[in-house]
Order: C-alpha cells, then structure tokens, then sequence
C-alpha cells in the first residue's frame, strides 16, 4: 500500500529532475557561459578575474586561459596584480599551476601559485604565494572588480614576466 503512494511520487520527482536539468542544459548551451559563471560552477567566487576579460578558453580538463585587456590591478583586501595573459588549471574549488596573477603584501609582490576554498565553505578563501599561504574572506571576492591599468602595473607585469621560475617564491617591485 505504501509502496503504491510512493511510487507515482518518485516518479514525478524525477520527472521534474530531469526536465530541470534538461532546461539548465537548454539555457547553458544557448548562451555560451562567461569565465565568471565557469568560476561559480566549478566552486569559486566570480569575483578572482577582474572587470574586463576579453576572451578566454577552458578546456575539458580545465586548463584555462583567460585575456584581459591590459594588465591591471584591483583592489581587495590586499591588491592583485593581473598580468593581461592569466592561465591555469581549474577544478572544483581549486586552481592551481597558476601563473599571471600577484599578491601585494607590505611592499612585497608575490606570485600566486595556487587558489582554494574549503568544501564544504568556511567562508575563507586561500592564496598560496609559495613561501606561506594567505586567507582572506571569501565574501571580498563576490563581484568582479575594477582593474585599473596604471603605469605601475605595466612596469611590473615586466618585471615579474622576467623573473625565472627558479626565483618565483619573491618577486620584489618597488611602487
Ligand atoms: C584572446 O585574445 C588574445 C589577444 O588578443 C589572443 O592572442 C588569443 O589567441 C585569444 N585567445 C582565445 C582563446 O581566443
Ligand atoms: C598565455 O600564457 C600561457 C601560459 O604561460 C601560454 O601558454 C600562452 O602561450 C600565453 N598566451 C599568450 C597569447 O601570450
Ligand atoms: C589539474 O589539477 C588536477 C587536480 O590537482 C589534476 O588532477 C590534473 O591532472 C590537472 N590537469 C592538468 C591539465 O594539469
Ligand atoms: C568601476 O568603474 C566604473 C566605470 O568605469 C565606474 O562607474 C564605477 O564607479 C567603478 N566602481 C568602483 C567601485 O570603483
């Protein structure tokens, strides 16, 4: 008897399951999602790639490649340095093999190797610069930022550009 109740439920559950996911696939493939949204989707605040992303590619393994118009920096917690060519590799709440992304700490720039939340959320949100890792809230990271292109942050991007992976735990400039 009570198998018999049950039974047309569950099936109208997964009914609705499937055409919920059958409309988020339609509404997925219609438009083409932006890096912002491939960073919800894979667990990670919209917020890490500034304003102002020209293109960008991901591919099935998620190794990413995302273009900004210039390099930039943006405001947070901290400030963060984008080279124009940002790339890694994305899973769920983690990129890693980061390159072209810098933190500032006190006079210092680093290069930020990887990114990662906790899962299930604790809120935080951390920057591994090779030598120790920073955190920072999570909730700073919501909404992409302006970037603001500056002569400062174009002498850096060389700088930084030239430093050889042997010495990318430090990277000093002085601005
Ligand atoms: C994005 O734009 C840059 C610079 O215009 C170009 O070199 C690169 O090939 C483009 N990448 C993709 C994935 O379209
Ligand atoms: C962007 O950076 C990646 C990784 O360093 C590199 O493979 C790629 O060629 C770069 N693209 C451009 C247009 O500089
Ligand atoms: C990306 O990172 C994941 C997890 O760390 C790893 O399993 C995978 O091999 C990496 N992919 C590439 C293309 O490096
Ligand atoms: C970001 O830039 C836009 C357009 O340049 C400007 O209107 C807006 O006030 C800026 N926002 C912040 C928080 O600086």
């Amino acid at each position: 008897m009570i198998l018999e109740k049950i039974q047309p439920s569950i099936f109208l559950l997964t009914l609705f399951t499937f055409s919920l996911s059958t409309q988020f696939w339609v509404s997925y493939s219609q438009t083409s999602p932006t890096i912002y949204e491939i960073l919800k989707l894979n667990g990670l605040p919209m917020g890490l790639f500034p304003k102002g992303v020209t293109n960008f590619s991901v591919d099935d393994s998620g190794r990413f490649q995302v273009y900004l118009d210039e390099a930039c920096n943006a405001k947070f917690e901290d400030e963060l340095h984008y080279d124009q060519n940002v790339s890694g590799n994305m899973t769920f709440g983690r990129i890693n093999e980061l390159t072209g992304i810098s933190a500032k700490d006190l006079f210092l720039w680093f290069l930020v190797k990887e990114i990662w939340v906790d899962i299930p959320s604790s809120g935080l949100i951390y920057f591994d610069v090779g030598v120790v890792s920073k955190q920072f809230s999570l909730s700073s990271f919501e909404t992409p930022r302006n970037c603001s292109v500056s002569y400062a942050s174009k002498i850096l991007s060389r700088k930084l550009g030239r430093d050889e992976p042997n010495h990318q735990e430090l990277s000093r400039a002085i601005l």
